[in-house]
């Protein structure tokens, strides 16, 4: 079966995780991505964390699958000129280096509109023009700028970054958005063109409702926050729920790291919830009836559900409430994740092979097409596919011995 962006071929410059996180998820549609790595060292993160030693860490693995690796020196006139070959016949550059990096090779916006003017050029940058423009960034440095470390966490301690890596992933994903519409208008003018995301821009992006709370607060406290107090500034809320519906995490049986559930009471839940607890009487009790007359008691309502989320496990609450409608969520841990059959079956977590460091488990694509199959391939040993994309290029093995004595690959 043929792939959504079978045909279309990335020059992937990507490195750490912003980047490859977006070619990674384009070459599951079907993109055939090259990725050009430093000759001798690859992506820096190949030896970071590594677990295995010599052989290609878990960091690199979970971001590269499905791509090739050609070793390119930048700083070569060899390589520059196989740079150049590329860009001829790519449709999509990404790159995610510090502010200036490929400029300082000669390889600007304007000399990709000269090799190629139907090339789509995409960069990832921490900032967008500005103050910040020439700083470079790191997730943690986004999500603090980009409102999410001042508005996680507890209103008593510092503020906090969340594992979920919005500022890496959570920026590569919103790239990908960007390259699909750009290749989408080049069918209509034929001509590529520039596509820029700020690291700190997606944060907020992902971070926007907290804008909206900043706003509101102009009129006074927050009324769904559990704070007492409230500043200027939107409070950290602790576990309190970002929409329009209160939620908590409560504590369950046998009283684990793990043994939490998230519970959110929409207001048809207040009657199915009173009941497994036992409180029948505050059903229709003009005090708790209305999500309005709740409101000012969160914290008591949510300590009447835990006494009963305590008698038993997050899969038993998860199963109970479900059965009578109410949204929750038991806490999984990652070893929760990693041992759940259920996301092998559906090829979610997918095992793989790997020359160097053996069997390892990916997370698959989150993005299911009906008619674009995802297949997860191993990622590339560096340099893998050196020759075969040389050749393919038109360079005969004596010109490909010399570049690699010329240390150009
Ligand atoms: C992530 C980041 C902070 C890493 O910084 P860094 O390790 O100093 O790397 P940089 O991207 O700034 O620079 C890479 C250097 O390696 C060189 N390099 C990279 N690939 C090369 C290759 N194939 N051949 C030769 N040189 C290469 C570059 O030319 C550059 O050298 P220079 O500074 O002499 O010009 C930085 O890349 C950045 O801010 N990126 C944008 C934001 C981002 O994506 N951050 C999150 C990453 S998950």
């Amino acid at each position: 079966m043929s792939k959504a962006l079978e045909g279309v071929r990335i020059l992937d410059f990507g490195h750490v995780q912003a980047g490859p996180t977006a070619t990674q998820l384009l070459a599951w549609m079907g993109a055939d991505v090259i990725k050009i790595e430093m000759p001798g060292r690859g992506d820096i993160t190949r030896g970071q964390l590594q677990d295995v030693k010599g052989a290609d860490s878990l960091y690199f693995t979970m971001l590269n699958s499905n791509k090739r690796s050609i070793t390119v020196n930048l700083k070569a006139p060899g390589g520059r000129r196989i740079i150049e070959d590329l860009v001829k016949r790519c449709d999509v550059i990404l790159e995610n280096f510090g502010p200036g990096v490929l400029d300082r090779q000669g390889f600007t916006w304007e000399r990709f509109q000269e090799l190629n003017p139907r090339v789509i050029y995409a960069s990832i940058k921490g900032f967008g023009p500005g103050p910040y423009a020439d700083c470079k960034a790191y997730e943690n440095v986004a999500q603090c700028m980009g409102g999410s470390a001042s508005t996680t966490g507890w209103e008593d301690g510092p503020p906090t970054v969340t594992g979920a890596q919005i500022g890496d992933s959570g920026t590569g994903v919103h790239t990908i958005a960007g390259i699909l519409a750009a290749l989408f208008q080049r069918e209509r003018t034929g001509r590529g063109q520039r596509v820029e995301v700020a690291m700190t821009d997606a944060v907020l992006n992902l971070c926007r409702v907290k804008m909206r709370d900043q706003q509101r607060l102009q009129h006074g406290p927050l009324p769904e926050y559990p704070n007492k107090e409230f500043g200027d500034a939107v409070p950290r809320a602790g576990n309190a729920s970002g929409g329009g519906q209160p939620g908590a995490a409560l504590r369950c049986a046998p009283g684990g790291p793990n043994d939490w559930v998230y519970v959110i009471i929409q207001p048809p839940s207040w009657e199915p919830l009173m009941r497994l607890c036992g409180r029948e009487e505050l059903i229709d009790d003009p005090g708790y009836a209305t999500p309005q007359a709740r409101l000012p008691k969160i914290p008591e309502c949510f300590s009447i559900i835990e006494k009963w989320t305590m008698t038993k496990t997050k899969f038993e609450v998860m199963q109970a409430l479900n059965e009578v409608d109410v949204p929750c969520g038991p806490i999984l841990s990652m070893k929760d994740i990693y041992e759940d059959k259920s996301l092998y079956e559906r090829g979610y977590l997918v095992e793989l092979d790997h020359p160097t460091r053996g069997r390892y488990v990916q997370v698959g694509s989150p993005i299911n097409l009906s008619d674009s199959p995802v297949e997860v391939k191993r990622s590339p040993l560096l340099g893998e596919h050196t020759d075969e994309i040389l050749g393919w290029l038109g360079y005969s093995k004596d010109e490909i011995v010399k570049l690699r004595d010329e240390k150009a690959i």
